[in-house]
């Protein structure tokens, strides 16, 4: 465990980050729930069916370790988001989830505005849950749909039926919600591109204002991918998928959304704080096993066993990092490149020279133009390198090319 050398390293650097700032700066938290009710096939996100003793227990080291977390940290930070993700948060008692989050207002001074996320799956989110979510402070629901096909739904392993999502947003708009997502996944293998279609425009008939669309990812250690390499299941032709990921861009476009991200869909206003965090580079801070936190230039994670992580907080009276790397300006400038080009920001080549002092237009002046003439990339109007409807497809070929 890497406990306290990284503590004191990262203090030293939020010092001298913060040195004449009498403002406290923002940071985002990030909270993991490894529990299900049921595992799907494709999904590797450290996550399992757990007793009730187990979550309770869990529940109890998370708010020790926001506890300690906050010590060290409230000082310097006033928190601008909380995501509530998993493995299925909703799986929780309601109790637990207020707990949780009464734990980080009283430990971290956290904003008025803050964008307050619950990750939920449409069968565990009851009347009674979100009208505790509310109380709790949640402002903002993500429900993983993944289908509006019942057939694909059991393919994946998937326990709730399309109505269930249907239930479940009709709930929550009872309630006075609005800000809502939902996750979608395309080139499931036997998915069809009618599948997705119907999909689209059953969110868009329920005027769902954010979208996060993603390709499908065969991982290691799911069952999906067992079966895959059995010849049982086979994942689909990428120009397939690749069809249905511009299908899916060309109809949310059609009706009003942005695509702020390579994979997120936003009704104006509607643009998660929180995922922005991640690509602008923003400080967070996770808590529960395998959650991963960046302060002051530093990243490092926790333990993805929760008995380490048990045992870490109780027994050794510190929080379970095991991996922690102080990033060069190399790697930082590598990471601003790459997480830049994938949202609808683009990269800044004026702010790229001032963190950076390089002026990327004439670094790579010949690969630039190369990926412009060939389509890929645009210099919009504001001299700001984006990717274009092409580019987005081979982002990470354009991204191997710049660094
Ligand atoms: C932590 S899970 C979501 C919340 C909740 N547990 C649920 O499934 O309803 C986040 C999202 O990641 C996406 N996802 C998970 N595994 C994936 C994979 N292997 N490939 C692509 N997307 C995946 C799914 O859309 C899922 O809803
Ligand atoms: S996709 Fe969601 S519900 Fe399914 S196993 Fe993963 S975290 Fe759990």
């Amino acid at each position: 465990m890497l406990g306290i050398d990284l503590n004191v390293k990262l203090l030293y650097n939020i010092r001298i980050k913060n040195l004449g700032c009498v403002m406290k700066q923002d940071i985002s938290l990030y909270v993991h729930v490894p529990f299900c009710n049921s595992k799907c096939h494709y999904c590797g996100f450290v996550s399992r069916v757990g007793t009730e003793e187990e979550k309770s227990k869990y529940v109890k080291d998370l708010i020790a370790e926001i506890k300690m977390r906050a010590k060290e940290y409230n000082q310097y930070f006033c928190v601008s988001s909380v995501f509530i993700g998993g493995g299925t948060p909703s799986c929780l008692n309601n109790y637990e989830i207020r707990d949780i989050l009464s734990c980080i207002y009283k430990s971290f001074s956290v904003k008025n505005t803050a964008e307050i996320t619950i990750e939920v799956n449409p069968n565990t989110v009851t009347k009674s849950k979100i009208r505790e979510y509310i109380l709790a402070g949640v402002n903002r629901f993500s429900l993983g749909l993944q289908s509006v096909s019942d057939k694909v739904l059991k393919h994946m392993g998937r326990t709730h039926t399309a109505k269930d999502f249907d239930l479940a947003i009709a709930n929550l708009r009872d309630q006075g919600i609005s800000n809502i997502n939902a996750d979608i996944i395309i080139g499931y293998p036997d998915q069809t591109t009618k599948d997705v279609d119907d999909t689209i425009k059953h969110l868009l008939l329920l005027n769902i204002p954010h979208i996060s669309c993603y390709m499908l990812q065969v991982e290691d250690k799911t069952k999906l991918k067992a079966l895959v390499d059995k010849g049982v299941e086979y994942i689909l032709p990428e120009d397939k998928v690749v069809n249905m990921y511009n299908m899916v861009t060309n109809a949310l476009k059609a009706n009003g959304y942005n695509r702020y991200e390579l994979s997120n869909f936003a009704k104006p206003g509607f643009a998660s704080y929180h995922n922005q965090v991640y690509w602008n580079r923003t400080d967070y801070l996770g808590f529960g096993v395998s959650a991963h936190s960046y302060v002051a230039g530093v990243r490092f994670s926790n333990t993805d066993s929760v008995f380490d992580y048990h045992k870490s907080i109780t027994e050794d009276g510190k929080p379970p990092v095991i991996a922690a790397k102080e990033l060069t300006k190399d790697e930082k400038r590598e990471e601003a490149i790459m997480l830049s080009l994938r949202t609808s920001k683009g990269l800044d080549p004026k702010q790229f020279q001032y963190e950076f002092g390089e002026n990327i237009l004439v670094t790579k002046k010949d690969k630039l133009a190369n990926l412009i003439k060939n389509g890929f990339l645009i210099l919009d109007a504001n001299g700001v390198i984006k990717a274009s409807d092409k580019g987005y497809l081979v982002l990470n070929r354009i991204i191997y090319e710049l660094v």
